[in-house]
């Protein structure tokens, strides 16, 4: 695993624009999945500023949706599939039916998560995961505790993501308690994984990442040793931290 760090948030988005862009340019039909949060915002702008001068080409991609809320149909302004559109579909020229959905509202939840799966395998993996990092040390909402191979799933998010989410959506009323997530066995498999962390609220979790016992309660922590991820830090986030 390597760890970048860099001065700030705006810093950090153009670094992971750069490596994002590069990795697409290397592989135009890639399938990538992309998390929603504050955190990869700035990078998915300047995906966009990319594409519209010409300088990127995302109409291949494939994208799978990293999470969904359970119940909400995807014109509920919570709907994470609607989040990912506005940020980064729309921006980037990406039709909806070149998105493989974890779609929230289906009579059999369960049943999207082992289609989902599926086009994952039939795709032959996933190519580029670009992924925040949760304060509880979850990647997508695979909560802790977590096994290595948990497969795309339903769960209850946990108090630390309700929290959090909160912020999104005006209130911790307002966060559905339950969720679709691809698995850590989706993520883990993902050719090149891209975390993006800022801020100091993430400082010990990000820590406890890359320095802690790789262990369920961290989720991130199975990141350690692999070759294919690389985390881009900001200095809040990054702390006594340094580049490796
Ligand atoms: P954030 O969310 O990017 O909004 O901090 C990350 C996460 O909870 O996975």
């Amino acid at each position: 695993m390597k760890l970048i760090v860099v001065k700030d948030y705006q810093a950090l988005s153009r670094e992971a624009a750069h490596r994002g862009a590069e990795e697409l340019r290397a592989h135009p039909n890639a399938s990538v999945v992309a998390a929603t949060g504050d955190t990869p915002m700035g990078m998915y702008a300047h995906l966009a500023e990319l594409r519209d001068r010409g300088e990127l080409d995302a109409s291949g991609l494939r994208l799978f949706q990293l999470d969904s809320y359970l119940g909400l149909s995807a014109d509920d302004p919570r709907s994470l599939y609607g989040w990912m559109k506005r940020s980064l579909l729309d921006p980037l020229g990406i039709p909806d039916e070149r998105v493989v959905r974890l779609t929230g509202d289906a009579p059999d939840p369960d049943s999207v998560c082992e289609a989902y799966d599926a086009a994952v395998a039939a795709a032959g993996g996933i190519d580029l995961a670009i992924l925040g990092l949760g304060r509880n040390g979850h990647l997508g909402f695979n909560e802790p505790p977590v096994q290595v191979d948990a497969p795309t799933r339903v769960v209850a998010l946990a108090t630390e993501s309700i929290e959090s989410n909160a912020s999104y959506w005006g209130g911790q009323d307002r966060v559905p308690r339950r969720a679709l997530t691809a698995g850590m066995s989706v993520l883990l498999k993902s050719r090149a994984i891209l975390v993006l962390v800022s801020g100091t609220r993430k400082q010990e979790i990000l820590r406890r990442t890359i320095e802690g016992p790789i262990t369920p309660d961290v989720p991130a922590s199975y990141l350690q040793h692999r070759s294919n991820v690389t985390i881009i830090a900001d200095r809040d986030a990054a702390g006594s931290l340094s580049a490796q």
